[in-house]
C-alpha cells in the first residue's frame, strides 16, 4: 500500500517570522502517522522551518531548484544547498514556474535527474491548460509531459518520485477538479509510468492532486484509487491544512 502524502505548497507567501508562526499554528493540527506531510516553501523559509519542524512528522521541502551542481547561475539554489539545509523534497516544474519563468519539459526533466541524483524526492508537476482540456487532448499532453520529465531516470529512482497532477485551471481558481476528472487522469498517469518501466514502478509511484484542495474537497479526492494525497495552495496557509491532512 502506498502511503499518502499531503504537501502544502506555499508559493510566494510568508517571511521568515511569519513562517515561523505559522509551522507553530499548524504543528499540532497536522500530526498523523497515515501520511507524509510535507511543506514546501520559499527560499529564505527554508533554514529557519526546518529548524522549527524538529521533532516533528513534517518534513520541509523547497519549490525550485537548478539543475547544475554550483557556478555561475546568480540567484539559483542548487541541490547540495538544499541537502545541506536539510531538505528532502522539492517541487519540480510547478505550472507557475513554466507560465512565468519559462520552464519546460526539458529543464523539468534536468531538474528531476537532479534531485534523484542528491538523495531530495521531486514532487513532479503536470497538468493540462482549460483550452487543451476542452479540445480533448488532455491526457495526450499529460503523457507527454510525463514521458519527457521521466526521460533517463532508473525505475528504481521513479518508484520513489511523487507526481502532482494539477490542472491549471483549477489553480487558485476554486474551481475543483471533480473527483471522476482527477482520478481518471491520475489513474492515466500512473499507466504511463507501467508503459515507460514497469507494474511494480507503477504501483509504487505516489500521485497527487493539486488544484483548488479544500478539507470539503479532500476526503473524496483522496479515496480515490490512483489519487495517494495532495499538493495544496492557499488552503496550506491556513488551519484547514490540518483538516486536509487528517481527512479521513
Ligand atoms: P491552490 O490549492 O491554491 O489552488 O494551488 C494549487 C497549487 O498550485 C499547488 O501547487
Amino acid at each position: 500500500m502506498r502511503k499518502k502524502i499531503i504537501a502544502g505548497n506555499w508559493k510566494m507567501n510568508m517571511t521568515p517570522s511569519e513562517a515561523i508562526a505559522l509551522i507553530e499554528t499548524l504543528k499540532p493540527l497536522v500530526q498523523t502517522d497515515e501520511a507524509d506531510v510535507v511543506f514546501c516553501v520559499p527560499a529564505i523559509d527554508i533554514i529557519p522551518a526546518v529548524e522549527a519542524v524538529k521533532g516533528t512528522n513534517i518534513q520541509i521541502g523547497a519549490e525550485n531548484m537548478y539543475f547544475e551542481e554550483k557556478g555561475a547561475f546568480t540567484g539559483e539554489i542548487s541541490p547540495a544547498m538544499l541537502t545541506d539545509a536539510g531538505v528532502k523534497y522539492v517541487i519540480i516544474g510547478h505550472s507557475e514556474r513554466r507560465q512565468y519563468f519559462a520552464e519546460t519539459d526539458e529543464t523539468v526533466n534536468k531538474k528531476v535527474k537532479k534531485a534523484f541524483e542528491h538523495g531530495i524526492t521531486p514532487i513532479i508537476c503536470c497538468g493540462e491548460s482549460l483550452t487543451q482540456r476542452e479540445q480533448g487532448v488532455t491526457i495526450d499532453f499529460i503523457r507527454q509531459q510525463i514521458k519527457i520529465a521521466f526521460l533517463d531516470v532508473t525505475a528504481d529512482q521513479a518508484k520513489t518520485a511523487v507526481i502532482a497532477y494539477e490542472p491549471i485551471w483549477a489553480i487558485g481558481t476554486g474551481k475543483v477538479a471533480t473527483t471522476e476528472q482527477a482520478e481518471e487522469v491520475c489513474k492515466a498517469i500512473r499507466a504511463c509510468i507501467g508503459e515507460i518501466y514497469d507494474e511494480a514502478t507503477a504501483e509504487a509511484v505516489r500521485i497527487q492532486y493539486g488544484g483548488s484542495v479544500s478539507a470539503a474537497s479532500a476526503p473524496e479526492l483522496f479515496a480515490q484509487k490512483d489519487i495517494d494525497g495532495g499538493l495544496v495552495g492557499g488552503a496550506a496557509l491556513k488551519p484547514d491544512f490540518g483538516k486536509i491532512v487528517n481527512y479521513k
